[in-house]
């Protein structure tokens, strides 16, 4: 199959509107969420979402801001995996590990971006085969629509012409007192497990899985990131029960104080990667020329756990040709006066 890959005159935005005035404004470049305005405790619109000022930045972006993540989120270890006895070697791009889908992974994408209604965004692009190490021509695509009850779902489908592994999430940074508003420190987090993936000294899990509970990372009960994250932020897979029924509860919960924006998220994936930006370099410039830096945003990465292609017992992220790979995400906002 050829690239579909558009050329550069079709990298555009559209922005996507509710009947209640919230807002989202999605990029072909990454197929990246650049803006997400919904309403505070007061009724004024915040813009939710950490991002750049012009989408040229999202091409080279190494901090994956608000974007789609593949062909596998996640770490590989090693950038390598055999599947049906052949051996695979993906990018080295997280030396001596795979990162994110490799140094040019589907964020770093132009995609092809329509908008068949104002509240819906549907992207699609075909990885060919080989891309990144990763066998099989895979064709994907995202839909974001921005619902009328405030919420933001996010559908991913692909396709591949030979067996491949597939692991996609979106990688938003929420800052829920607004994206420049700085720490996240006072978030109240919720999560609806107290199981993670115990890491390796590189952050590849092991494949054994451990109860948190207890511990300062069980999050089981509300409590504020900033009491419980340590120095050096939260990075870890919590495991979900995953399926359809997911779809009606929700996995996390995130409330910022002062806005009162609280953000619940459904998903039918098995785990969520809770990510503090941890990484992010201090004066990093972003949207109306402000700045970011560390633990100023928190990604819930809705996916597979990582390194699934080297641990068997974790749930398959394989793909073969006639199955379809689907998956959905709702981040719901709401606000809350407590
Ligand atoms: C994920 C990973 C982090 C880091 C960021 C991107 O959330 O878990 O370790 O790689 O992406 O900076």
């Amino acid at each position: 199959m050829a690239s579909t890959e558009p050329p550069e005159s079709r990298r555009h935005t559209v922005e996507l509107v509710n009947s209640r005035g919230c807002s989202a404004r999605i990029s072909s470049v990454g197929a990246a969420l650049l803006s997400l305005r919904v309403p505070d405790l007061a009724g004024e619109l915040r813009d939710v979402v950490l991002g750049y000022e012009s989408v040229q930045d999202y091409l080279e972006d190494p901090y994956y801001l608000g974007s789609v993540v593949g062909r596998y989120a996640g770490r590989i270890a090693q950038a390598t995996f055999t599947l049906d006895g052949v051996r695979y070697q993906l990018n080295r791009n997280s030396a001596p590990h795979h990162l994110h889908g490799g140094s040019v992974g589907f964020s770093r994408h132009t995609w092809s971006l329509e908008q068949p209604s104002p509240s819906v965004a549907h992207l699609r692009r075909l990885s060919p085969d080989g891309e990144e190490g990763y066998p099989g021509a895979l064709e994907v695509s995202v839909r974001y629509t921005l619902t009328d009850d405030n919420a933001l779902r996010i559908e991913y489908q692909a396709v591949t012409d030979k067996p491949t592994v597939i692991n996609l999430t979106n990688h938003a940074y929420f800052n829920l007192e607004g994206h420049a508003a700085g720490s996240i420190h006072d978030h109240r987090l919720q999560l609806f497990s107290d199981k993670v993936a115990d890491l390796d000294e590189d952050a590849i899990p092991t494949g054994a899985l451990v109860s948190l509970a207890g511990s300062p990372l069980d999050f089981t009960s509300p409590a504020a990131v900033g009491d419980r994250m340590g120095v050096d932020g939260i990075d870890h897979a919590w495991i979900l029960a995953g399926g359809d029924t997911q779809l009606e509860t929700p996995v996390a919960c995130l409330e910022a104080p002062i806005s009162g924006i609280r953000l619940e998220v459904f998903t039918d994936q098995t785990a969520v990667q809770v990510y503090t930006s941890n990484f992010l370099p201090q004066g990093l410039p972003g949207k109306n020329h402000c700045q970011y830096g560390p633990h100023q945003g928190i990604c819930l990465e809705t996916q597979r756990l990582p390194n699934s292609p080297n641990v068997v017992h974790f749930p398959s992220t394989e793909l073969r040709p006639g199955q379809v790979y689907q998956s959905a995400t709702v981040y719901r906002f709401s606000v809350s006066k407590s």
